[in-house]
């Protein structure tokens, strides 16, 4: 596995692979590897032949307040767990490259961004389209994968490759789960153990919820109702956003459908988590 951190190095070579012919998978990343990501890397390696990952903290998708100071980095532990699941090239560029002085472009995508976590980080998703749309530029990859616990990340940017007509395939892989439940997520490590053990009743809450929709209830209120009340039971947590929507519009839903899918985010502590469930998926 080699490491790049020169923006027109990594372009070079991209373009280099593709003229010998070979598929470039692209993980993009911000580091602090987990189990979720290095599943997309393996999941990677039966879409092409090169296994490209990227690390790089996009200052430009925190808000003022977020966590982009303190978001975890370890470079050389990230290199280990990557170099063991099958990872090629590592992209690690500096955001002065990235953002030179004199940068001027953002992407937009409009519809779906203000909505959900959207709406509670303005400005979020013009940072993530932006840079997504920078790194396939550089890394010129055919397809690239995302987990679904970012589940309108996902949305975002399959419309954006849409709309934009970027020749690339963008591929949805499912939520990893610690042993416990918890959705993976490199913010995790900034939960107390207490913080971690209130954070088991988005789980919770899912099943209860996923349980009662296959059973047939198909009122959409009713079952957030359900929701709130299991994640109000842990006291000083604070509800970003509830919602059953439809999961190609990310519009609200009133009647549950295959197509219904639950969205949470919710802060324990200083730590804002999201989660997500299709509701007439059984959740184990
Ligand atoms: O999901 C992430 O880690 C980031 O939002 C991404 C896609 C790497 C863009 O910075």
């Amino acid at each position: 596995m080699e490491t790049i951190r020169q923006l027109d190095e990594m372009q070079a070579r991209a373009l280099a692979l593709r003229t010998e012919g070979k598929r470039i998978v692209f993980v993009p990343t911000m580091g602090y590897l987990h189990e979720g990501h290095l599943s997309l890397v393996r999941a990677a390696r039966n879409h092409g032949e090169v296994v490209v990952l990227s690390i790089f903290v996009n200052p430009i998708q925190f808000g003022a307040g977020e966590d982009f100071a303190s978001y975890p980095r370890d470079l050389s532990r990230d290199s280990a767990l990557a170099a063991e699941a099958g990872v090629d090239i590592i992209f690690a560029p500096e955001a002065s490259q990235m953002y030179p002085a004199g940068y001027a472009t953002s992407v937009h995508v409009e519809g779906i961004t203000e909505t959900l976590c959207g709406a509670s980080r303005p400005g979020h998703f013009d940072g993530v389209t932006t840079v997504v749309s920078k790194l396939f530029g550089i890394v010129q990859p055919h397809s690239a994968l995302f987990g679904m616990k970012d589940f309108q990340q996902l949305a975002v940017i399959r419309r954006m490759t849409v709309d934009l007509n970027l020749p690339i395939e963008i591929i949805g892989m499912p939520i990893v789960r610690e042993a416990d439940g918890l959705a993976l997520s490199s913010r995790n490590k900034y939960l107390t153990p207490h913080l971690h053990q209130q954070a088991l009743c988005l789980q919770d809450a899912i099943r209860m919820a996923t349980d009662t929709a296959l059973k047939g209830e198909k009122d959409a209120a009713a079952i957030i109702a359900l929701v709130q009340q299991r994640i109000q039971q842990e006291g000083d947590t604070r509800i970003d956003y509830i919602q059953i929507c439809n999961a190609k519009t990310l519009q609200e839903v009133t009647q549950i459908d295959v197509d219904a899918v639950l969205l949470l985010a919710v802060h324990f502590g200083p730590t804002r988590l999201i989660d997500n469930h299709y509701l007439l998926t059984p959740f184990n």
